[in-house]
């Protein structure tokens, strides 16, 4: 007899079944996951440039990552780095444990689990920036595997140093939703400190690895990255493989010791600089003074030196070049020779899970919201420095170019941006004519 009730109750029941088992296998926050997922997608970027079947040596590199770093529940950091003195401080292994595995907390009330907890919802198991939330997020959770960074007292191309992530940590990125961590304890910000490191290194010794598997060995004659079976079968032969490996690693762990010492090296103003915000109600000739300097910020971010208004437009507005990407989606699409509007083209790698690379839109800098802080000395570094990782470039700075800015200059610039939420948009303030023609 036709029981329409039933059946579809027990479809229900099976839909639910099915949902279970799959919810089933997703992380939650305390259970255990068993191993970190390979960067799939710099391999489909490696064969794209012209390197054979890399299915072998993405197994090979995984196995040599979980030999040197451990697994998700049960971190380890490289032995041979406690060797050296200055590679070993980098990361605390006591406090990695902390960091990883499932969320709990033991009798003394010491927390575990802490990335697990607070940030593996949007930043990813392996760092990959993809966790589940991470699609709907604008801009998208960094990717710690590329080892790059943007706000940091040190140059581009260089490490942020321990500091500049307990400030992110502590500031969270205003104007993204990248939290404040600012409540946590000492210790469990320090161990989620270690973390980040402990991922992007290894992140990034697994892309090394890659790129060394793609254009250093011949996977095509079965050349391998690393053999575990050599290992009692031709010793000689396995410690030769497994330098090469630990080489990347110093190189990488060493590029991370190196950033105190890259710290760009500023006095801070100029003793009586008058400074936006806290000279604005000042005496008459500091007053004077803080108008001329804003003055000059002014013609400079205008001017060809500084370059500025090129990409954050005339007004400030951010409405300069805005087609750009940044170097984490360039990172598989520009430089795999994908153009990342085209659909056809982006699918392959989407279907690796790729996020939908979105244009990096230089700021609008008369809202005063800077991701980076905003005190003058958070605006001055990324002036000087550049935002790395993205199109921001680092200010050409007197005596290395001759042409350059002077470091008067820069704080002229960093009064002018301070200024900026504050500037009327009068046509007479700016002068400036929009490309359809309307005076902002
Ligand atoms: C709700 C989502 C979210 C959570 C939770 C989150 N983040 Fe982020 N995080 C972001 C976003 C988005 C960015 C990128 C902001 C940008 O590109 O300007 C980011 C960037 C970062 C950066 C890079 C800063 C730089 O200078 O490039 C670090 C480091 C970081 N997060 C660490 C963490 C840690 C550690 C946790 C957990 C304690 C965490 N995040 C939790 C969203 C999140
Ligand atoms: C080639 C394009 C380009 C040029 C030239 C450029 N910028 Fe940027 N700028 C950007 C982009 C893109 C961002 C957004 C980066 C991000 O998402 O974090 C940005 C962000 C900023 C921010 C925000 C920092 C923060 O903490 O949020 C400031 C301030 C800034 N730029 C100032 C300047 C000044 C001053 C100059 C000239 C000396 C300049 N920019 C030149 C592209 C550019």
């Amino acid at each position: 007899m036709y029981r329409p009730g039933t059946i579809q109750s027990r479809s229900h029941i099976g839909w639910l079944l099915v949902a279970c088992a799959w919810l089933g296998t997703m992380p939650g926050c305390d259970a255990p996951i068993a191993s970190f997922k390979p960067n799939w997608l710099y391999a489909k970027r490696m064969e794209m440039t012209g390197a054979a079947e890399m299915a072998p040596a993405v197994e090979d590199a995984h196995t040599a990552l979980t030999r040197l770093f451990g697994k998700p529940d049960d971190p380890k950091w490289p032995k041979f780095l406690l060797e050296d003195e200055s590679l070993a401080s980098l990361v605390d292994v006591d406090r990695l444990r902390r960091a990883a595995g499932p969320v709990s907390s033991d009798e003394a009330g010491v927390h575990y689990g802490l990335y697990r907890e607070h940030c593996m919802a949007c930043h990813g198991v392996t760092g990959n920036g993809r966790g589940p939330t991470s699609r709907f997020l604008n801009p998208y959770p960094r990717d710690f595997r590329l080892g790059k960074f943007k706000f940091k007292a040190t140059p581009i191309g260089s490490k942020p140093t321990r500091l500049d992530l307990e400030r992110i940590l502590r500031d969270g990125i205003v104007g993204t939703s990248m939290p404040s961590f600012g409540l946590l304890n000492e210790e469990d910000l320090q161990a989620l400190i270690d973390y980040v490191i402990y991922l992007s290194v290894r992140g990034e010794v697994e892309r090394r690895l890659l790129a060394e598997a793609a254009f250093e060995i011949d996977l095509e004659a079965g050349d391998r990255l690393f053999d575990a079976a050599l290992e009692e079968d031709d010793p000689e032969a396995f410690a030769l493989q497994w330098q090469t490996i630990e080489d990347h690693v110093v190189d990488t762990v060493r590029s991370w010791a190196a950033a105190p010492s890259q710290v760009t090296e500023v006095d801070g103003p100029p003793v009586d600089y008058p400074l936006f915000g806290r000279d604005n109600a000042a005496e008459l000739p500091q007053r004077e003074r803080l108008a001329a300097s804003i003055a000059n910020g002014r013609r400079l971010y205008q001017g060809q030196v500084a370059g500025c208004a090129q990409c954050h437009g005339a007004t400030a507005m951010g409405d300069g070049q805005t087609n750009d990407f940044d170097q984490w989606t360039k990172d598989w699409t520009t430089l795999a020779g994908i153009d990342p509007k085209d659909k056809a083209e982006l699918a392959p790698m989407l279907a690796l899970g790729a996020l939908r690379p979105r244009n990096i839109a230089p700021r609008n800098l008369r809202r005063g919201i800077y991701r980076g802080g905003s005190r003058p000395i958070d605006l001055y570094f990324r002036i000087v420095n550049g935002i790395d990782g993205t199109s921001m470039p680092a200010a050409p700075m007197r005596p290395d170019n001759p042409l350059g800015m002077t470091e008067d200059e820069v704080w002229d610039l960093v009064n002018y941006l301070l200024s900026l939420p504050y500037e009327h948009l009068a046509p007479e303030s700016t002068g400036v004519v929009t490309s359809a023609g309307k005076t902002r």
